[in-house]
């Protein structure tokens, strides 16, 4: 075969010098037509479009011809036309193919219209389909506008580590990091085991979050953020729970809880925006497919600005709702660490656009948050969407030394794992705030997939790491 540089099929739509000779490679999604001539819809993943190959039959080696199957990998060398009936602009007219990869009939995606769950269990392969293609596209191109957004504005992204021997959020949801042989434990007096031997002589687990770690950044180079993976043994299989996600978190020395929920706003505005201005045959493709509100959704989120709400005044609104015959699964009372249908209800029923929840009850929020002066709230704010709920979690950090040390000494949480913590706050300590986007959260709203599953190509969750 003739060799000729490849073109890309996203960039190879886009050309208009028909009569050009042109190299395709990419996998075959359906090939349909007559006697005499067929048509062969290519795509390589750079873009959802296929592109179209005419093939003449008669210029073709039957025997060739037959290896051309659903998922089967060709290259093709072929004239550049103006394409009628493929629904794109061009279309290749074909000279030369050659099979890279035969596909025989076991291929799980012969035909169109899988299941979900389905496609979940065949995750090697749900890349090569219509929907995980977009997906996993989107997922890159917000990482993308992450990284500019941030950089745009003078932050640093500092890489905090993922192997910790602090629990940040105490919630005891650490997967635990060892070498130690499982089957020969050694143990104190007391059945406690001892760490001694172990790889960091200490116990260490994967981390939850990079806030604490962040904390020491911002109080250095003043504005930073992380985005990396975290871990949460949590076993909640609920389709916004991963035990393995991507978190982005920004920490800003200076910053009040008001600076935080303007930077949370903004932040969320601009990923939105970058989809729609970067992806859009993308979600076009998933609004039309699977979720006919997408599109609507994200514009709607653009236009307004998102409510900011006491947490007690939310209960409020919630336990009305309740006197009036509207029916939770859940109880509402002040002091309920929220569930999920509680968060929508306020964002989907009652204002019906974004809200970020404040000053919750200190007992269900984590031990660094700024407490107030009521002795009964901390400066927390949550970012409630639509169809999400809890989308990021953050708040201003309490920066007084002695406040941060009684509320930890209240918590039992142990002085061993604190100390170089504590220090932020004993050496010029500054007021200053943070939060955590979930990456998988904010996918779930950009796609309008409705599992977390589907928006991270390798999915872990409780008795399951396939793959
Ligand atoms: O509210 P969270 O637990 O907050 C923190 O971890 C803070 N350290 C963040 C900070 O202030 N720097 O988690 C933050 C966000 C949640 O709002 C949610 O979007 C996401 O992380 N998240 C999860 N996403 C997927 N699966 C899980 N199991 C998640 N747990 C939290
Ligand atoms: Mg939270």
């Amino acid at each position: 075969m003739e060799t000729i540089r490849r073109t890309k099929i996203v960039d190879l739509l886009k050309r208009e010098d028909f009569g050009a000779m042109v190299n395709v490679k990419g996998w075959v999604r359906t090939r349909r037509g007559s006697k005499q001539v067929n048509f062969i819809a290519l795509n390589d993943g750079s873009t959802i479009n296929n592109v179209q190959i005419v093939v003449d039959l008669a210029n073709f080696d039957e025997e060739l011809l037959k290896l051309i199957t659903t998922g089967a990998c060709l290259s093709v060398n072929g004239e550049l036309v103006k394409s009628v009936g493929s629904g794109q602009a061009a279309e290749i007219q074909a000279r030369e193919i050659e099979v890279l990869g035969t596909c025989d009939n076991t291929y799980p995606l012969q035909k169109k219209g899988h299941s979900m769950e389905f496609l979940r269990e065949i995750a090697h392969l749900r890349p090569r389909t219509n929907t995980f293609g977009a997906v996993f596209r989107i997922r890159h191109n917000m990482a993308i506008a992450i990284h500019k957004f941030f950089h745009e504005r003078g932050f640093f992204y500092f890489h905090t580590p993922l192997i910790t021997a602090s629990d940040c959020e105490g919630a005891g949801q650490m997967f635990q990091v060892t070498t130690m042989n499982l089957y020969d434990l050694k143990k104190d007096e007391n059945g406690s085991i001892i760490y001694d031997n172990d790889f960091f002589g200490k116990q260490a687990s994967l981390t939850v979050s990079g806030q604490l770690e962040g904390e020491l950044a911002a109080t250095a180079l003043g504005a930073i953020y992380t985005f990396g993976p975290t871990f949460r043994a949590e076993n909640s299989n609920t389709p916004r729970h991963l035990a393995e996600f991507w978190m982005i978190e920004p920490e800003v020395a200076f910053n009040d809880i008001n600076d935080n929920m303007d930077l949370a706003e903004e932040f969320i505005k601009y990923c939105v925006q970058w989809a729609l201005d970067n992806c859009y045959d993308d979600v076009k493709f998933l609004n039309d497919m699977f979720d006919k509100g997408l599109i609507d959704r994200l514009q709607g989120v653009l236009k307004e600005s998102f409510v900011r709400l006491p947490y007690t005044e939310g209960i409020k609104i919630l336990e009305e709702a309740v006197a009036n015959g509207h029916k939770f699964e859940f109880p509402v009372y002040w002091g309920v660490d929220l569930a999920s249908e509680h968060e929508r209800f306020l964002v989907e029923e009652h204002f019906k656009r974004p809200v970020i929840l404040t000053d919750y009850p200190k007992e269900i929020k984590a031990f660094y948050m700024k407490q107030n002066e009521d002795g009964k709230t901390v400066r927390a704010m949550d970012v409630l969407f639509p169809k999400i709920g809890e989308i990021i979690g953050g708040s201003e950090r309490e920066a007084d030394y002695d406040k941060l040390l009684t509320r930890i000494q209240e918590l039992n949480i142990p002085m061993k794992d604190m100390w170089w913590y504590l220090d932020t706050r004993k050496y010029g300590s500054c007021p200053h705030s943070g939060f955590g986007l979930g990456f998988e959260r904010l996918l779930l709203f950009v796609t309008g997939m409705a599992n977390i599953r589907d928006v991270i190509p390798f999915p872990r969750t409780p008795r399951n790491a396939e793959f």
